[in-house]
């Protein structure tokens, strides 16, 4: 799937989900647990007709709340496979994810919708953005699938442009900003709902160094304040910002370190 394809299923399927909720009045199983995320024995094999390729090969992994962990490994390892499911783009058919303590294979359609709206905000590598709206209405966007109030959409809308360093820009269109820029909107709009949950599948991709760490410090900030954030990264110098880090091989884990010193403060000024 494109990544605009994945941004058009996580945003509008929220919204279909949504309104199948409100017809059928069906309520999100909750449980609470400090494992945030909770993968087990789960494989994925793409089947190409003729080919049946193995893009995860019995993982077994666990985050809890709170952590700031990057995923590494060599291209074709299974990294985006992996962030798909965790992201809900996918479902897991072999093996298990739960998700803030909710068995995602388990879930119908609607109620898979309405965790992607409400528990994951995901940042992709090329930011995403609706090139015809402002920052400030791409923001709002997750807000209006899950039926926040207009008002109190745009304020929250405009305090978290203000959180990424972005206030004065409220109203420029994505091609008025930076790669960087861009990249700190799509950020905002990740936690528009404030999810427990941040994906971010090679957000320093496209940009140049000084905007990747500009970027990387926005993540520290965000794990800082307590959120849960994962990042795909080929970059050595990205993943040493976070405090573990798994390392991919050929559909598997390979190693799964803590950071001993993450790079934290003093990298930019801007944040
Ligand atoms: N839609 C698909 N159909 C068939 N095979 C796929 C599909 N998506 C991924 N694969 C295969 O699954 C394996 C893992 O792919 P994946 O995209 O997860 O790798 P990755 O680690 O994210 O790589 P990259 O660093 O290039 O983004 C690869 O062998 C890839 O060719
Ligand atoms: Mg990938």
């Amino acid at each position: 799937m494109t990544e605009k394809g994945k941004l058009r299923q996580t945003v509008f399927a929220g919204a279909a989900g949504l309104k199948a909720l409100a017809v059928r009045k069906t309520e999100l199983p909750e449980y609470h647990t400090d494992e945030l995320i909770r993968i087990v024995n789960l494989c994925k094999v793409y089947d190409t007709g003729a080919v049946k390729v193995i893009g995860l090969n019995n993982i077994n992994l666990t985050i809890k709340r709170g952590e700031f962990v990057s995923i590494m490994g060599q291209s074709g390892s299974g990294k985006s496979t992996l962030m798909n499911i965790l992201g809900c783009l996918d479902r897991p058919v072999l093996g298990h994810y739960y998700l803030d303590g909710i068995d995602i294979a388990a879930l119908e359609p609607d109620q898979l919708s309405l965790i992607r709206n409400r528990k994951i905000g995901f940042v992709f590598q090329s930011f995403n953005l609706i090139s015809r709206m402002s920052a400030v209405k791409n923001v709002e966007l997750p807000m209006t699938y899950a039926r926040v109030a207009k008002k109190k959409r745009n304020e929250r809308a405009v305090e978290l442009l203000e959180r990424v360093g972005l206030g004065g820009r409220i109203h420029h269109m994505p091609n008025e900003m930076s790669g960087g820029q861009r990249q700190r909107v799509a950020i905002a709009r990740a936690l528009a709902n404030n999810p427990p949950l941040i994906l971010a599948d090679e957000p320093t991709g496209n940009l140049d160094t000084a905007s990747s760490f500009e970027i990387m410090e926005l993540f520290s900030a965000l794990h800082r304040d307590g959120a849960t954030v994962v990042v795909v990264t080929h970059e050595e110098n990205i993943a040493a910002f976070t405090d573990r880090i798994i390392r991919f091989q050929d559909g598997k884990i390979i190693s799964d370190m803590k950071n001993p010193g993450p790079v934290s403060e003093g990298k930019t000024k801007n944040i």
